[in-house]
């Protein structure tokens, strides 16, 4: 029977409803707010705000929970601060909290926010959810490796989805720094070295944290950063400076910012660095000129933590007060922990330094993205959904397909892989073999799930074989993690002589006692990420000792690797038959290495980086220039007397247990016009026994013009499934896109009437090649 009754006082309530949101202007939840709209109440709201509200919105408070100890080992790294997160909310002195995730702590504040502060304002819920949150996905740069932007969106969804079950609603990725020099820590944090690869990934990472909107529910906004330059510190460490001409920035390091921006990115955060010597967070060019003028970006801008007072330790500012005036001279929006702007701007304001009009700019976009975000209607996470989002196996499964495919199988001599099931006994050794820690990675969140370790996936693999573990090395930082600090972290304590040889000997007795080795080696954690830059690529720790030792022992052996960056394997490369480059695969590392192992799934990775052979070839990027006396010369073989300049293994490169074989490049011309387009094809066969997925690659190189170009650039890529015997065509178009660069002659994008070669293939080797013409008639 149909109840009338109840369907009536449905349909009121629907109609008030209605009613009541489009009379305040507010959109319903992922639907957008026409841009008059948000005008609309962000005028209404800025004329019954105060200043210090006003303030307040640019201000972005921490919310550590540090014990005294702590506290005192970060020194005057934090603010002090005598009035309570809560006292803040309540006076309308935050426009966001940062660094908490425990959802009944962010609920009460969003209460006091939306209840008790006069302007009742939403707060925005800022945390690091780099590679997940409680399921953990493969770090950044494994992610790349996946040369694959559905998976990455796919994966940031997951993420965003279980944040914001507890009410976290912003994020601070993509972090699309290029970086092209590994001893730089954070290298593990993006995509590695090249803008077009950078670009897919950005676009996909704003789409997975985002969704098609501001304001799609389960989603959160990103913040993309740090603007910019910031994977060029100066001998890779971290913080330090970076010089970078205006050609190079256009062209290498700001393509990945621009396609977030395209994306939709709701905010972008400023670095930390002294770019040409003017402090990225204080930098009017970057942040006006480049960011707002030139690349369109009309969210906000936040600082990286402290960023806005360390303007005074830059040497740069004069005082916190100097500082709050040029970062927020120069673009900065909101000043993330450092409180300069809630304890300056007011005054510099009173003393007519700056006007209302100049804070009223600041605070703008900062309310409009809290409104298209639907946060003013819906502040709250549903915290009944929480843990069965959080606890959803569907994450796991997709964790696990995702750390499958990042991985990138280096070296196969004599398909040494995939391994037999039938093995009766493997020894799984290594400092990494058992870490569930470990194999997390950089960002692996306190609340993550338990994870994996590589002993648990072969054991799980291998149900009724003997399956052996030794650490056999030891590893810690010998300086402390900042990091650490802040999560409490105790560094590890060396092990004595004599007990580290005693597990070296365990070790190479458990590999003599094995059928099969599988070596675990790389860094820890936090040997990779925020202040984690190492002057060394080698394995650290007794780690090279350990593998010479045991593959001394004549056993097979195959080298896993967890790391986040390139490491010195050269040694390893000359003496052991396979090589997987695992990177820190994430809560299902463990599972997916064994998967790989022993063929229930078929590596796919390619690098995203260039992987030098010895770390004095650093920084080290296929797209460098061609210059004097070609490296090709029958004469001239190398740059170096000592060292090849090639890298150990190139850019885009990676093996797979079957074999793909690639035939007949077709151009559809051999000119076109400025501003045309070309079609490129090429024949892809699955020449090997088993199905897999192939990474088509084209690069592009002109050959002459008004400056000097790389010798060859990525400009295109398709993942491309072929069954065993399979062929397919795949296709490219290179237009106006793909031959255009900014030109320091004419400091604009040009495209130049030249020749171009073409490359397709495997990866940055490609040796299939076609050329053609820009040409004006
Ligand atoms: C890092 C940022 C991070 C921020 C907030 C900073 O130290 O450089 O990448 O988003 O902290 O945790």
């Amino acid at each position: 029977m149909i109840n009338t009754r109840s369907n009536t006082h449905r349909a009121i309530v629907v109609l008030l409803l209605t009613f009541a949101l489009s009379s305040s202007g507010a959109p319903a939840q992922g639907s957008p707010a026409s841009g008059e709209q948000v005008n609309a109440r962000v005028k209404a709201l800025l004329s019954r705000m105060s200043l210090h509200e006003k303030i307040g919105q640019l201000s972005q408070v921490g919310a550590l929970d540090l014990k005294p100890d702590q506290r005192k080992e970060l020194g005057d790294l934090l603010p002090e601060d005598s009035v309570s997160i809560e006292d803040h909310v309540r006076r309308g002195e935050a426009g966001s909290i940062l660094w908490t995730t425990d959802s009944a702590f962010i609920r009460a504040l969003q209460h006091v926010a939306m209840e008790e502060s006069r302007m009742k304002i939403p707060l925005l819920f800022g945390f690091d959810v780099i590679h997940g949150f409680r399921t953990i996905f493969p770090v950044p740069l494994a992610m790349a490796a996946s040369w694959d932007p559905d998976l990455v969106e796919n994966a940031q969804a997951v993420a965003a989805q279980e944040a914001s079950a507890v009410g976290i609603n912003w994020t601070f990725g993509p972090m699309v720094d290029i970086a092209r020099d590994a001893r730089w820590g954070r290298i593990v944090e993006g995509a590695g070295e090249d803008p077009f690869l950078g670009a897919a990934m950005a676009r996909a990472e704003v789409r997975g944290f985002q969704g098609q909107q501001l304001g799609t529910p389960g989603r959160v906004v990103g913040s993309v950063k740090h603007f910019a330059g910031y994977g060029a510190a100066q001998g890779g460490r971290d913080y330090d400076g970076a010089y970078i001409p205006e050609e190079q920035l256009r062209n290498v390091y700001l393509p990945p910012f621009k396609a977030a921006i395209d994306a939709g990115v709701g905010t972008v955060m400023s670095a930390y660095l002294d770019l040409n010597d003017v402090p990225a967070s204080g930098n009017r060019f970057l942040l006006r000129d480049l960011l707002r003028r030139d690349l369109g970006f009309t969210g906000f801008v936040v600082s990286d933590a402290m960023a806005v007072r360390d303007l005074q330790t830059h040497g740069f500012a004069r005082d916190p007060q100097d500082a709050a005036f040029r970062s927020l001279t120069a673009g900065v929006n909101m000043d993330m922990a450092s409180l300069t702007y809630l304890r300056n701007l007011e005054s510099l304001v009173q003393s007519g330094k700056l006007s209302v009009t100049q804070i009223d700019d600041a605070v703008r976009p900062i309310l409009e993205v809290k409104i298209r975000m639907g946060l003013f209607e819906h502040p709250y996470a549903d915290s009944s959904a929480a843990e069965s989002i959080l606890t959803d196996p569907e994450h796991l499964k997709l964790a696990r397909v995702a750390a499958q495919r990042t991985m990138v199988l280096l070296r196969n001599e004599d398909s040494f892989l995939p391994l037999k099931k039938a093995l009766a006994s493997v020894a799984v050794i290594g400092p990494l073999a058992d870490s569930e820690k470990e194999i997390q990675g950089s960002w692996g969140v306190e609340k993550a799930a338990k994870a994996v370790s590589v002993l648990e996936g072969v054991r799980a693999k291998l149900p009724n074989a003997r399956v052996e573990s030794a650490k056999g090395a030891d590893l810690q930082r010998k300086y402390p993690s900042l990091v650490d600090i802040v999560f409490g972290i105790k560094p590890a304590v060396p092990l004595p002589e004599d007990q580290l040889k005693n597990e070296l000997d365990k070790a190479v007795d458990a590999a003599r006692r094995a059928d099969t080795v599988v070596l675990v080696l790389g860094e820890l954690a936090n040997m990779s990420g925020e202040a984690a830059s190492r002057a060394s690529l080698d394995l650290p720790g007794n780690q090279q000792h350990l593998l010479e030792a045991v593959v001394a022992t004549g056993k097979p052996v195959v080298l896993v690797l967890l790391n986040g960056r390139p490491l010195n394997i050269s040694w390893a490369t000359e003496h052991v038959p396979a090589i997987l480059e695992a990177w820190f695969p994430g809560t299902e590392g463990g599972n997916a290495i064994a998967d790989i192992l022993f063929g229930d799934a078929n590596p796919e990775g390619k690098l995203p980086v260039s992987w030098p052979r010895t770390v004095g070839q650093v920084p080290i990027y296929y797209a460098h220039n061609l210059t004097h006396q070609p490296e090709n010369d029958k004469n001239f073989t190398s740059r170096y007397l000592d060292v090849p300049t090639s890298p150990l293994y190139p850019f885009g490169y990676g093996l797979s247990y079957t074999q793909f074989a690639f035939s007949n490049l077709q151009l559809s011309g051999a000119t076109l016009a400025p501003g045309g387009s070309l079609q490129v094809s090429i024949d892809v066969e699955n020449a090997g026994g088993r199905s897999g997925n192939e990474v088509v690659q084209l690069y592009l190189h002109q050959r002459a013009g008004s400056v000097s170009r790389p010798v060859r650039e990525l400009k295109g890529f398709q993942r491309t499934f072929l069954h065993p015997g399979e062929k397919k065509t795949v296709r490219f178009t290179v237009g106006k896109d793909e031959l255009s660069f900014w030109s320091p002659e004419s400091k604009a994008w040009v495209e130049e009437s030249e020749e171009f070669d073409v490359w397709v293939g495997g990866d940055s080797t490609a040796s299939l090649h076609a050329s053609f013409r820009v040409a004006s008639e």
